[in-house]
C-alpha cells in the first residue's frame, strides 16, 4: 500500500476522488488536508468532513490556507460546484472536526517521519504545498511523489483562455511548487478533459442500495448541468481529480513527458503553464490518457 496525503478544496469532483481512493487497496490515504478554492476554507474542510461520513470512513482531516499567496478577491466558482461547493447537497453538519494541527505542518512532519514514502495528490489550488516547501525545503527531497491536478501545458485553460482553476487560484503557489524540485506530476487539464463521466453513471449509482452512492448522483448531476451549461452536449462531466488519484493508483493510465514548467504570474496569461527546456527542475507533464481503461477503473472502484 502506498501512503497518501490526499489535499483537496473539496467540491464535486474533489469529493469523487476521495471516495476513489478510500475504495482503492493500493492506496493508503493516512491524512486529508483541505484548501481554500472551490468554496472558502471553513466549507471546503465542511465538505470533506461530511463526504468521509457519507462514506464511512475515519480519516483525520487538516485544515489549511485560507487564501491565495499574493492578494486579491477570490470569487468563488458557485456556478459548478453550488454554494456550498457540493451541488448544494449538504445536508448536515459532521460530527467530527479537523484536527488542531495545520494542513501545512502535519504534511511537513509526515513526510520528515516517513521519508521517501509518501505520495502527496493535491487536487486543489497548491498553497498549502507552497507554504510547505517555503517552511521546511528538505521535504523536496523527502517526498516520494508530488501528483497534482492543475494546469493546461498543451491545452487552453478552463478559467480563461490560458489558465486552469487550480493554478490561477493561486499562480504564485503553483510557481514554487513547480521550482522547488519537488518531484511533480502534472495531470492538467491536456488529459482530464479526455475523462468524461457520462450521465447514465448517475443512473446506476441512484440504483444502488447505498446513502453515499444517491448523494454523490444529485452532487454530481449539478456539476454536469454546469458542464452542460459551458459544453452542450457534453454528456457528462469531466473526472480531473479523479484521474490524479488514478495516476496515483496506475501510472499506466497516462504517458508522461519531461519538462520544465514555468508559471505566468503577470499579465493576460497569469496563471498559465508553459512548458519549456530552458533549464529548471525536471516535471512529469501528462500528455496521453487511456480514457475508457481508466472511466472502466474508476466506475469499478467507487462504490
Ligand atoms: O480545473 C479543475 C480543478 O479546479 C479541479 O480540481 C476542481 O475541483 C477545481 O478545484
Ligand atoms: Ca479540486
Amino acid at each position: 500500500m502506498k501512503p497518501v496525503i490526499l489535499d483537496v478544496d473539496t467540491g464535486i469532483d474533489d469529493a469523487l476522488a476521495i471516495a476513489y481512493a478510500l475504495n482503492s487497496p493500493e492506496l493508503e490515504v493516512i491524512g486529508l488536508t483541505t484548501c481554500f478554492g472551490n468554496a472558502p476554507i471553513e466549507s471546503t474542510t465542511r465538505n470533506t468532513l461530511v463526504v468521509l461520513e457519507k462514506l464511512g470512513k475515519m480519516v483525520p482531516v487538516y485544515a489549511g490556507a485560507d487564501k491565495q499567496l499574493k492578494g486579491g478577491l477570490k470569487k468563488y466558482p458557485t456556478h459548478v460546484h453550488g454554494e456550498d461547493g457540493l451541488g448544494n447537497q449538504v445536508d448536515r453538519t459532521p460530527e467530527k472536526r479537523a484536527e488542531s494541527e495545520g494542513a501545512v505542518d502535519y504534511i511537513i512532519n509526515q513526510v520528515i517521519k516517513q521519508p521517501q514514502e509518501i505520495t502527496i495528490i493535491a487536487v486543489g489550488p497548491l498553497t498549502n504545498l507552497a507554504l510547505a516547501v517555503k517552511k521546511e525545503p528538505e521535504i523536496a527531497s523527502l517526498v516520494k511523489e508530488v501528483i497534482i491536478m492543475g494546469g493546461a501545458v498543451f491545452t487552453a485553460g478552463n478559467v480563461t483562455p490560458y489558465s486552469e482553476a487550480n493554478i490561477i487560484t493561486d499562480p504564485e503557489a503553483a510557481d514554487i511548487v513547480f521550482s522547488s524540485g519537488l518531484p511533480v506530476t502534472i495531470v492538467g487539464l491536456d488529459v482530464t478533459m479526455k475523462t468524461l463521466l457520462p450521465r447514465e453513471a448517475l443512473t446506476d449509482w441512484r440504483d444502488l442500495k447505498r446513502d453515499a452512492a444517491h448523494f454523490f448522483a444529485d452532487m454530481t448531476s449539478f456539476y454536469m448541468q454546469s458542464y452542460e451549461t459551458h459544453h452542450p452536449g457534453i454528456g457528462g462531466c469531466a473526472l480531473h481529480d479523479p484521474l490524479a488519484v488514478g495516476v496515483a493508483i496506475d501510472p499506466s493510465f497516462v504517458k508522461k513527458e519531461e519538462w520544465s514548467v514555468k508559471v505566468v504570474l503577470e499579465g493576460e496569461e497569469r496563471g498559465r503553464t508553459i512548458a519549456h527546456t530552458e533549464g529548471g527542475p525536471k516535471i512529469q507533464v501528462c500528455t496521453h490518457v487511456k480514457s475508457e481503461t481508466f472511466l472502466k477503473h474508476f466506475l469499478g472502484r467507487i462504490f
